[in-house]
């Protein structure tokens, strides 16, 4: 198994751990609830607005800012940017990757790169895959954008003056069936890739399995924080998946 795979294989059960640790450990949360190793853990898996606001001092020495998290987008930008580029010039040229490329590509998306993905028109490449995979994406992202403007709006009111920085509680659209609508639309997005791969990429549905994980036990921490923080909380909303979880 390739090392990429074994990597996300990882995180995505790193995550899974934690959040079945957490939905066990109100069982356990009165007795150990002064442990430091407990007081750790928690720490550990929350972030904004569920992260206790009361945290031992040399907790804080581990925080990283949000903003970060730009890192990720350079990367990515760069990176897809280049191949991009690439593979439109040397489509244009008529020309056939370079080997070091369908070995790079082999290697990150786990799956055989062959010359029958590079040949044909752009045109004729198209298939399924790709149409439900684009269809998916641009919904899920709508879906995303909608949701975050619907969280923005809680501070902003219509007239984009942030009037307030404390959390409210979202209603409207997803939001009615789903505490977080803009974690599943992450989700979705990340499977809309998957099929445009064609559903061959192995490595791909790793890194799913890592963002369903995660974005999972970041939903469910904030469930908890609604359902803490507002009496009223509508009780019926699931917290990620709708009519699932
Ligand atoms: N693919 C991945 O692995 C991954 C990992 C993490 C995040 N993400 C994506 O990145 C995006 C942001 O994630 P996030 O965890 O930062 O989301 P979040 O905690 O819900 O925060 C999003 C924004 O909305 C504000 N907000 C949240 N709840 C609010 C409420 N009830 N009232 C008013 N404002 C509220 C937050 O302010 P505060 O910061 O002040 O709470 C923040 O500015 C999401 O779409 C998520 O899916 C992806």
């Amino acid at each position: 198994m390739c090392v990429i795979v074994l990597l996300w294989l990882c995180l995505a059960s790193g995550f899974l751990l934690a959040l079945l640790i957490h939905k066990l450990s109100p069982r356990f949360q009165t007795k150990h609830e002064q442990n430091p190793l407990f007081l750790f853990f928690q720490d550990l898996i929350r972030y904004g607005k569920t992260k206790q606001s009361k945290r031992d001092y040399w907790l804080h020495k581990l925080d990283v800012p949000k903003r970060w998290f730009w890192h990720f987008y350079a990367v990515s930008v760069v990176w897809n940017g280049l191949l991009l580029v690439l593979s439109l010039h040397l489509k244009l040229q008529n020309q056939s990757y370079p080997q070091w490329l369908t070995y790079l590509l082999s290697f990150l998306c786990g799956m055989q790169w062959n010359e029958s993905q590079g040949v044909g028109s752009l045109f004729h490449q198209l298939d399924l895959g790709h149409l439900s995979g684009t269809a998916l994406f641009i919904s899920a992202s709508l879906l995303q954008h909608s949701s975050l403007v619907t969280l923005a709006r809680l501070r902003t009111g219509n007239s984009g003056t942030v009037k307030t920085f404390d959390h409210g509680v979202p209603h409207g659209g997803w939001f009615e069936l789903v505490s977080c609508p803009h974690y599943f639309a992450e989700l979705l997005i990340y499977v809309s890739l998957g099929l445009v791969f064609g559903g061959l990429s192995l490595t791909w549905w790793t890194v799913v399995s890592y963002v369903l994980f995660n974005q999972a036990l970041a939903a469910q921490l904030c469930q908890e924080f609604y359902m803490t923080k507002f009496e009223g909380y509508p009780r019926h909303r699931y917290a990620f998946l709708p009519f699932v979880l």
